[in-house]
């Protein structure tokens, strides 16, 4: 039997240069090697844990999320891509695995307390943020994952997830599969925002490159792009390390001998930022341009995108349903 992957995201913005690297690309390279069963979820549910007031902004980016999947070569006859709100056996599974979790398991989840912290909750935490992986089990357990592609952050959230299972199977049997996370590997752990390399690509800040975005405004990007600030001449020896434009190029450039020759002129002294972006520049194009046109072919024709995901959704039922049957059997609430 394959074996099940089952990863979502927020929807909370665009995507962008950065869960192309830490997670899209391996997503499309899993769906295309033919070994998996693959699910990819719209967590929009997760979303308004700590948006129930702004439910316009996770309404708005659901469809942006579905076309940024579409455009990286996500398709949806290999891969279910589904919205978790349409699942309601996640709701149930939730309440059930609910009553396997002590409140101080969750207080200490080391995510989840950054995660607070950075929110600035106060001493009104959202009870459905707090409880945010337990919603994160029933996601995982109801598609009999077994693989979980996440970035490190989430790690915590998925050990937790995983003492659910042990938890479950040790009381009611050998029910839930127990997930194993998938991190990304190397310089995909991390893609640093355009404005220096101590932070990580991030909506918040305002330094990323969209899937979305168009040439000028990649182009606008690139030209900003913290560099080094000693380099002043073209003949001026350059630094690479911590120079954004070089940590791209590491990662997005086909041609490394192409990349190490820049460096060492740039190191040298004799070669000009302006020449290496343009480089880049190129670079990103190349990569870019292909997701840039799938991505017009599904926005010209939004029906077709709502309905993958409606078809995705009677999918993802139909298989999550089967599983909360199985939960409720070995609880023993299948009364009539
Ligand atoms: N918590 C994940 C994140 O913020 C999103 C998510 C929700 C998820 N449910 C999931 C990831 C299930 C993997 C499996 O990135």
């Amino acid at each position: 039997m394959k074996k099940v992957v089952l990863t979502g995201d927020r929807p909370t913005g665009k995507l962008h240069l950065g869960h192309f690297v830490g997670s899209l690309k391996n997503r499309v390279e899993m769906q295309n090697s033919g070994d998996y069963e693959m699910f990819v979820m719209i967590a929009d549910q997760q979303a308004l844990t700590d948006n129930a007031r702004d439910p316009g902004k996770i309404q708005d980016n659901l469809l942006e999320v579905a076309l940024d999947y579409l455009s990286v070569g996500l398709d949806p006859d290999k891969t279910t891509i589904f919205v978790q709100s349409a699942v309601p056996a996640l709701y149930e599974l939730t309440i059930h695995y609910s009553n396997l979790v002590g409140l101080g398991r969750l207080q200490r989840n080391p995510t989840v307390k950054t995660e607070i912290k950075q929110r600035g909750f106060g001493d009104s935490i959202p009870v459905g943020f707090l409880t945010y992986p337990i919603a994160q089990a029933a996601d995982i357990t109801a598609f009999d994952a077994n693989l979980v592609p996440v970035g490190e952050d989430q790690l915590p959230v998925l050990e937790q997830d995983r003492e659910i299972v042990r938890s479950f199977n040790s009381l009611y049997g050998d029910v839930l599969v127990e997930p194993e996370p998938v991190v990304p590997e190397g310089n995909a752990k991390r893609l640093p925002g355009i404005f220096g390399a101590d932070d990580k690509m991030s909506k918040s800040l305002d330094n990323g490159i969209y899937l979305s975005d168009d040439s000028e405004t990649v182009k606008q990007k690139v030209m900003q792009m913290y560099t080094d600030p000693n380099h002043i001449r073209v003949e001026d020896p350059g630094k690479v390390e911590g120079n954004v434009v070089f940590i791209y190029l590491d990662v997005f450039a086909e041609d490394q001998k192409k990349v190490a020759e820049l460096k060492e002129q740039y190191q040298k002294g004799g070669l000009g930022d302006v020449a290496v972006k343009k480089y880049l520049i190129e670079v990103l194009e190349e990569l870019l341009s292909p997701i840039r046109q799938r991505r017009a072919q599904y926005e010209q024709d939004l029906e077709q995108v709502r309905q993958i995901l409606t078809d995705g959704n009677v999918r993802a039922n139909t298989k999550a349903d089967k599983v909360l049957k199985r939960v409720r059997d070995a609880i023993g609430i299948n009364y009539f």
